[in-house]
């Protein structure tokens, strides 16, 4: 008796369960890596975390699955905190910063202008690996996104005069009646750099290096400025180089 109620429980619960959303795709799940491959600190490639991204990402680039490894979610906040999130490519990074372009006056520059502050998400499906990086951003010098962006295909320069990224359009043709207004405007001439369009350098106070595992005993571990330590956490801090430490974080 007690079986059957519980079995009918069971039915009914799973029935209403299925029935919370339209596209159920709660029982949706991978496999991440095994328990042979955990990643141990004694093990990091660098404790400096720059260094360590760029093998990280080194092999996310040379892995033939990942198409894009340099695309990365950008999340930018107003000044009273409101925030947003979108897609952008890493286009340099060294022992300072990671650099990124866009246009000034979009939703993300107008954010940035007001909070100079930005998260930096990287997922490497292929490599069940993930990057967060937080820091302060400055924009940079317009001579130096001038060299970048003189390097950028034709059209791709063409389309930063045409597009008023996030403003409203009336329509796709508006697009390509301006395209060819913007192409005849600059015939046989360089097109320059828009004032508007800039590269921006998020300078890191927070790596944080993300490997999944089959049972969801992923590991994390943050790499923040030494002179960001709390009392709390001074015990389980590993000094790590060129003024970083780290610690494990919980899955
Ligand atoms: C993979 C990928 C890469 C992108 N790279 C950039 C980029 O480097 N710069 C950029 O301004 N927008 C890029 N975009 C478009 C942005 O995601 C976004 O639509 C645009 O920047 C406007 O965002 P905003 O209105 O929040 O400012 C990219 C989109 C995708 C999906």
């Amino acid at each position: 008796m007690s079986f059957s109620v519980n079995l009918l429980t069971k039915i009914v619960r799973r029935l209403s369960y299925n029935s919370m959303a339209d596209y159920n795709v709660a029982q949706k799940r991978i496999e991440y890596l095994g328990k042979n491959q955990v990643l141990h600190e004694h093990e990091l490639e660098s404790h400096d975390p720059l260094k360590l991204f760029k093998v990280w990402f080194q092999k996310a680039d040379s892995n033939k699955m990942i198409r894009e490894p340099n695309a990365a979610c950008l999340a930018t906040a107003t000044k009273d905190g409101v925030p947003s999130a979108r897609f952008v490519l890493l286009k340099y990074f060294d022992s300072s910063g990671f650099t990124f372009f866009t246009n000034s006056d979009s939703r993300k520059g107008r954010e940035l202008e007001e909070n100079p502050r930005a998260a930096m998400t990287f997922y490497w499906d292929q490599m069940d690996r993930s990057v967060r990086i937080e820091g302060r951003v400055e924009k940079m010098q317009p001579g130096d996104s001038s060299v970048y962006f003189s390097s950028r295909p034709r059209a791709s320069q063409i389309g930063a005069h045409v597009s008023r990224q996030s403003t409203v359009i009336a329509s796709r043709e508006y697009l390509e009646k301006l395209t060819e207004q913007i192409e005849a405007k600059y015939k046989d001439k360089e097109v320059p750099k828009p004032d508007y369009w800039n590269g921006y350098k998020i300078i890191p106070h927070s790596i944080e290096f993300w490997q999944g595992q089959s049972d969801r005993l992923h590991d994390r571990i943050q790499f923040i400025r030494s002179e960001d330590v709390g009392e709390h956490n001074k015990d389980v801090c590993q000094k790590g180089e060129n003024g970083w430490v780290f610690y494990r974080l919980s899955p």
